[in-house]
């Protein structure tokens, strides 16, 4: 029996794509069951779609409460028989709801070696810093903000001003490092 994951996005989903590639060539021994997703217009919404992979988008608005719709997506979740969670760019902290059902099997990726540069533009602050040595990490997931123990990180060196050169490398980068990693805790 293949492992069931579920993936996490807020934005253009390109992790989101790797991962269902690799579940699909093989390279994952798993297959992604439920892509969530709190942007409607988000491009990941028709990446699933055209991968024929099940989506749950909703608009946080439309529920009473952070509590209430992450009691939904866990419905969603457990209907699926969900083993690990994986987030890729869903940009919200997540509550006790989702992190007690899910104890110990949410993970998240980040665009630089935590504990540095937390938060939404980690990339863009790193490079404002002026640092040298960049980099990508995997934690667990807890209720702080990009917090969580670590589970692998990579570095790699730039020495430039430019932004969107440090996502470009970073990415591929990302890519790899999530597919490793879910191989890594699936074999546990
Ligand atoms: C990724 O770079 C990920 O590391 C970052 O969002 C991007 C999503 O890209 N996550 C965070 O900043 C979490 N704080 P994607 O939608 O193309 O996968």
């Amino acid at each position: 029996m293949k492992h069931r994951l579920a993936v996490f996005a807020s934005g253009e989903g390109t992790n989101f794509e790797a991962i269902a590639r690799a579940c699909a060539d093989g390279r994952i021994d798993a297959e992604v069951v439920l892509m969530v997703c709190d942007k409607p217009a988000a491009p990941v919404v028709g990446k699933a779609g055209r991968m024929g992979i099940r989506s749950f988008v909703f608009s946080p608005k439309d529920y009473g409460s952070k509590a209430e719709y992450e009691a939904e997506i866990v419905r969603r979740l457990d209907a699926e028989k969900v083993e690990l969670v994986c987030l890729a760019g869903y940009m919200r902290i997540l509550s006790d709801v989702l992190l007690n059902a899910y104890e110990g099997r949410i993970i998240n990726i980040h665009p630089s070696l935590l504990p540095a540069f937390r938060g939404a533009h980690a990339v863009e602050q790193a490079v404002e810093y002026g640092v040298k040595v960049y980099g990508i990490t995997m934690h667990y997931v807890n209720s702080e903000l990009d917090g969580g123990r670590i589970i692998a990180q990579k570095a790699f060196e730039y020495d430039g001003s430019d932004p969107a050169e440090v996502h470009r490398i970073g990415q591929k980068i990302e890519h790899q490092l999530y597919i490793d990693t879910i191989n890594k805790l699936l074999s546990k």
